[in-house]
């Protein structure tokens, strides 16, 4: 297996490529997002692709998805991905894309956290608070939080790194009454993916989500959800607090990064074969483990 590092759908208008994701338009209210295969760390996109990686994302979104659907509404439409482009185009999209309902961005990154990890800790270790959020004194690094806090970030210019911000910051961006909105289902979304998850021996340390608004104003869970690039699962029997658990995310690739010598600008070391085959096998063992 080789992997798509880009796809290249000429019949439709190519809106972006993110790090992960290319978007097309589909008429004036779609769009088709085709997760690739690409693997992104310290927000810089590394030129091996993971092959199978963009069908695990999609899969496992689809999948929290429908799981979730009676929190809040999503951007899923029943419409095909194979049925969008043009036949020699299938191979393309089949099993890693998805057709979804175009909406305006709300630019703030909906984080939940349920323990101590990542920035999060760090903030804590600095400044005893996450977010504004003061927490008790004597947290480890994973250290279970007393409860789920919800920390938001600000979206950050292309190569640039997300910055955690206070709930006050997203009042500014979106107003009081949405931003509680926000806040409220980021939780609600969070405790019940967690609750799951841990019938299946995972814990979701923390996840990011992300909402738009349709053109009557309504909001809308989007992006995607709870996957390993979104999230930090950890398999609940390497637990121990106090370390940086194992994971089934790219912390994998990034710890390997850690090793090298790199200013964390692009290009990046490329990754040995090896690694590429783990990280593929973690991604799998999160999809397998998660919706067996
Ligand atoms: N239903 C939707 N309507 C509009 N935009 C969407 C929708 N779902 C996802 N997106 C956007 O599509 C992009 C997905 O691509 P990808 O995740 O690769 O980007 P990214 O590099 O993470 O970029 P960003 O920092 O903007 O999230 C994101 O910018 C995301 O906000
Ligand atoms: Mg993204």
């Amino acid at each position: 297996m080789s992997g798509l590092l880009q796809s290249s759908i000429t019949s439709l208008p190519l809106i972006a490529r993110g790090k992960v994701r290319d978007m097309y338009a589909v008429g004036d209210d779609k769009l088709l997002i085709v997760a690739t295969d690409r693997i992104s760390a310290f927000d810089v996109i590394l030129d091996n692709p993971v092959p199978g990686k963009g069908a695990v994302l999609t899969s496992l979104t689809e999948f929290w998805l429908k799981k979730l659907a009676h929190i809040v509404p999503n951007h899923s439409t029943d419409v095909r991905p194979e049925d969008v482009v043009t036949p020699d185009e299938r191979d393309q999209v089949v099993g890693r894309a998805m057709v979804v309902k175009r909406l305006k961005p709300v630019m703030v990154e909906a984080v939940a956290r349920g323990y101590l990890i990542g920035s999060g800790w760090k903030d804590y270790q600095a400044s005893g608070a996450v977010c504004g959020i003061t927490l008790p004194a004597g947290l480890q690094q994973a250290s279970r939080l007393p409860q789920p806090i919800f920390t938001p970030a600000a979206k950050a210019e292309v190569g640039a790194h997300d910055e955690n911000v206070d709930f006050a910051h997203v009042v500014r961006e979106v107003g009081q009454a949405m931003a509680e909105q926000i806040r409220d289902i980021t939780l609600r979304l969070y405790a019940e993916a967690s609750d799951y998850a841990a019938t299946k021996g995972i814990i979701i340390a923390d996840t990011k989500f992300e909402f738009g608004l349709d053109d009557v104003g309504q909001l809308h869970l989007m992006d995607e959800v709870l996957t390993p690039d979104s999230s930090r699962f950890w398999p609940a029997d390497g637990y121990t607090e106090g370390t940086s658990p194992p994971s089934f995310d790219k912390q994998f690739v990034r710890d390997w990064l850690e090793t090298q010598v790199w200013d964390k600008t692009p290009p990046a070391p490329r990754l040995p074969a090896d690694v590429i085959e783990k990280t593929a096998a973690k991604y799998h063992e999160a999809l397998t483990r998660l919706t067996a």
